[in-house]
């Protein structure tokens, strides 16, 4: 495996682009807007030079990150000469199944094509292509060059090889990969999607404040971050499109999302993307603020 297309240049895309361009693959970071793909040049240059002022790359090793990686805004282009695609495009259905379509007619035909999917079924996404055992599921974690782990999702028809050349490629990325079935939510957010809407729940139904059960959380379970500051930096919109994937997916009441969060996302509360959420944030300021709503 030497090129990479990464598809979708956002707050996932930039950093799986960067992660693979620090560890000498060649990337191909496609994305239609022309204005995201700018920032995340920017954002991932910003992001090595914290890795070097930490000692953990030198200038040199910067410079090759970044020559590794070339931009494009035509899909058919970026993906032509790819060994793999990792695509990490909005979180919507009908736009993953369109750019699979798309891919799979594109990209070389031993190509494998893997998608950084939260929530949307590897299985669904690869019935519309016509390489059902190449397709795969490889969920980095944010941020991406940080965090270890990678959760390789097979699909139903996902083979055995796709999945052992996944789990290599992300163990030469010095990360962690974890193998799991495609089920809604898959292992991560199966269980840490009911955790966060059972603390937003607790406030529902005033058991506590925003600060006290973070607190309880962080103080009484070691957790570096409480479940209500955490739905915050994922997104409450996401937290609330991916409990609506897992209690459609399995039938099971138990995974609908608590009506408080409904009610956030209609009003535009998404957390720290929109400036508030469970917290109130100041462009500038570390300070953790809880929203006056639930002051
Ligand atoms: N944000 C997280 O913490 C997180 C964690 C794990 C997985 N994910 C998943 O990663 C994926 C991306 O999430 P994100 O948070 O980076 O989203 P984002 O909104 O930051 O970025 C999405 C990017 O995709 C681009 N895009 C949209 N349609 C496209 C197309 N047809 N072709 C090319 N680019 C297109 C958009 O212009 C945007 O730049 C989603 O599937 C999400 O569920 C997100």
């Amino acid at each position: 495996m030497k090129n990479i297309s990464v598809i979708g240049s956002g707050t996932m895309g930039n950093g799986i682009a960067h992660t693979f361009a620090q560890f000498g693959y060649k990337v191909s970071l496609i994305d239609v807007n022309e204005i995201a793909l700018e920032k995340a040049i920017q954002t991932i240059t910003k992001n090595l030079d914290r890795q070097i002022a930490k000692g953990s790359i030198s200038e040199n090793q910067k410079a090759d990150a970044l020559n590794n990686i070339t931009n494009f805004t035509n899909v058919k282009e970026g993906v032509k000469n790819a060994d793999l695609v990792v695509e990490a495009a909005t979180e919507n259905v009908d736009l993953k199944l369109s750019i699979f379509r798309e891919i799979d007619s594109s990209a070389p035909a031993d190509a494998i094509l893997a998608s950084n999917t939260s929530s949307i079924s590897i299985t669904k996404i690869a019935s519309v292509t016509n390489r059902g055992d190449k397709v795969v599921g490889m969920h980095f974690m944010n941020p991406v060059p940080v965090m270890k782990l990678v959760e390789v999702i097979r699909g139903y028809q996902t083979s055995d090889e796709t999945t052992k050349t996944i789990m290599q490629l992300a163990a030469s990325l010095e990360k962690v990969p974890v193998e799991v079935n495609d089920y809604p939510g898959f292992v991560a957010n199966r269980i840490l999607m009911p955790m966060i809407n059972e603390a937003i729940y607790t406030l529902y139904e005033n058991v506590a404040g925003v600060y006290e059960i973070d607190t309880v959380m962080k103080l009484g379970m070691s957790h570096p971050m409480g479940p209500l500051q955490l739905a915050d930096f994922i997104g409450l919109d996401v937290c609330l499109a991916i409990l609506k994937v897992m209690q459609d997916g399995f039938g099971n009441p138990k995974y609908a999302p608590c009506p408080l969060l409904v009610n956030m996302v209609m009003a535009g509360k998404k957390g720290v993307k929109s400036g508030e959420g469970f917290y109130k944030y100041t462009a500038g300021s570390k300070e953790l603020v809880v929203s006056e709503k639930f002051a």
